[in-house]
Parts: C-alpha cells; sequence; structure tokens
C-alpha cells in the first residue's frame, strides 16, 4: 500500500470527520454572535469541562476572553444551510442567528443565547484560556446541558434522529446516521 505525505499544517483533516458545534456567545454590549468550530473535545467529566480551539481573530473568541461565557449548540442536518450562513464574516455586532434565520431561546446559566433548532445545548463558563500556536484553546465548564427528547435514546445520542454533523473541512461534511453496535 502506498502512502502519500500531506502538508503538515492540514494533519488535522485525517483526524475527520469531526463534531461539528456552533458557539454562541456575547459581547459586553450586548450584540449577539455565533459561529461554528470542529476543534472541540471532551476534556473532563467531573469537573465537566469542554474545549474549543478558536482563532483568536474570530469574534467569538473575542466575546469569550471579555465575557467568559459561550453556549456550545448541537446542530443536525436539518440546519446545514444555516451553520453554513453562520460561518460567513460579517462585521463585528452582527447577529448570524438571525441572518442564518435561526431561532435564539434564553439560557438560564449564562448570557448568550442557545439555538432553538439545535438537538443539544451546554451553557458553560469559561474556566482557562491556553495559548496554542495560531489558535487559542478555550477550556469551559459545563453548567447545564439539555437535549431534545427524540435526540437521546438509552442515554445514548440518536444518531438516526438527531442526524450530528461531522466536518471534513471545507464544505466538506459527513452526516454521522450509522449506528454501529459491537458484539461481545
Ligand atoms: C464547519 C466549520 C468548522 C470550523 N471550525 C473552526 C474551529 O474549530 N476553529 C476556528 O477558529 N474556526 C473554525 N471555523 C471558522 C469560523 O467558524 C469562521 O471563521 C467564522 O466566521 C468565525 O466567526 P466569528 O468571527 O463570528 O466568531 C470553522 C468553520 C466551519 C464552516
Amino acid at each position: 500500500m502506498k502512502f502519500t505525505n500531506m502538508d503538515v499544517e492540514n494533519f488535522y483533516r485525517v483526524l475527520a470527520p469531526r463534531p461539528t458545534i456552533i458557539v454562541t456567545t456575547i459581547s459586553p454590549d450586548g450584540k449577539i454572535n455565533a459561529a461554528p468550530f470542529s476543534f472541540t473535545m471532551p476534556v473532563s467529566s467531573n469537573p465537566p469541562l469542554i474545549a474549543v480551539s478558536s482563532s483568536p481573530n474570530h469574534h467569538t473568541y473575542q466575546n469569550i476572553e471579555q465575557t467568559n461565557e459561550m453556549v456550545i449548540n448541537i446542530p443536525s442536518e436539518d440546519i446545514l444551510p444555516e451553520l453554513w450562513i453562520t460561518s460567513e464574516k460579517f462585521p463585528q455586532g452582527v447577529n448570524e442567528i438571525e441572518k442564518s434565520g435561526l431561532t435564539q431561546m434564553p439560557s438560564q446559566k449564562v448570557a448568550p443565547p442557545w439555538i432553538g433548532e439545535c438537538i443539544a445545548h451546554m451553557e458553560c463558563r469559561v474556566e482557562r484560556i491556553l495559548e496554542c500556536g495560531d489558535h487559542n484553546l478555550v477550556l469551559g465548564e459545563v453548567l447545564k446541558v439539555a437535549a431534545r427528547e427524540d435526540a437521546i435514546k438509552e442515554g445514548l445520542l440518536n444518531v438516526e434522529k438527531a442526524k450530528p454533523i461531522l466536518h471534513l473541512g471545507g464544505k466538506d461534511f459527513v452526516v454521522g446516521d450509522h449506528h454501529r453496535i459491537l458484539k461481545d
């Protein structure tokens, strides 16, 4: 079997498909922002910590640095076109939830809203930020998590219903609806 060498800065393209989230934040003067991210992973379950890696140029990062809050929304295939709109580079202060026609819902523990069409969301308080190369790693403590009832089956994500979006790179995605169970 032959192997192809790839550009090292694109290493993450073989660590794929990656779960894709929409992060909602708010600026100190109350302007709501939303953008998709696929550099994300769970870090600890007790305390519940999640990591998101963002370019420091993003409005998302700038809001997080100033307000220490974010909501992680889990989108489904149904809103892939809307997710793409939230990734566009709008001027600071433009609300991508409104631009994409999605619905903002009031959070309980933090100021940024959650997105009504997403299958689950986590309200997070930022607990630490680490500078990492051309990105900054944001560690958030999950204060509250809720999922749409039909998106959960026996405590697991019901992928056939939830159709989570997985990112390959650029405009290429995989929709995770193939559930395989290993036999003993
Ligand atoms: C599917 C997808 C995943 C992305 N993942 C990341 C990521 O993990 N980190 C990042 O810094 N930017 C990522 N981006 C790019 C940002 O979403 C994009 O630059 C956006 O305009 C930033 O918006 P903001 O300035 O309003 O925060 C991703 C874009 C897409 C479409």
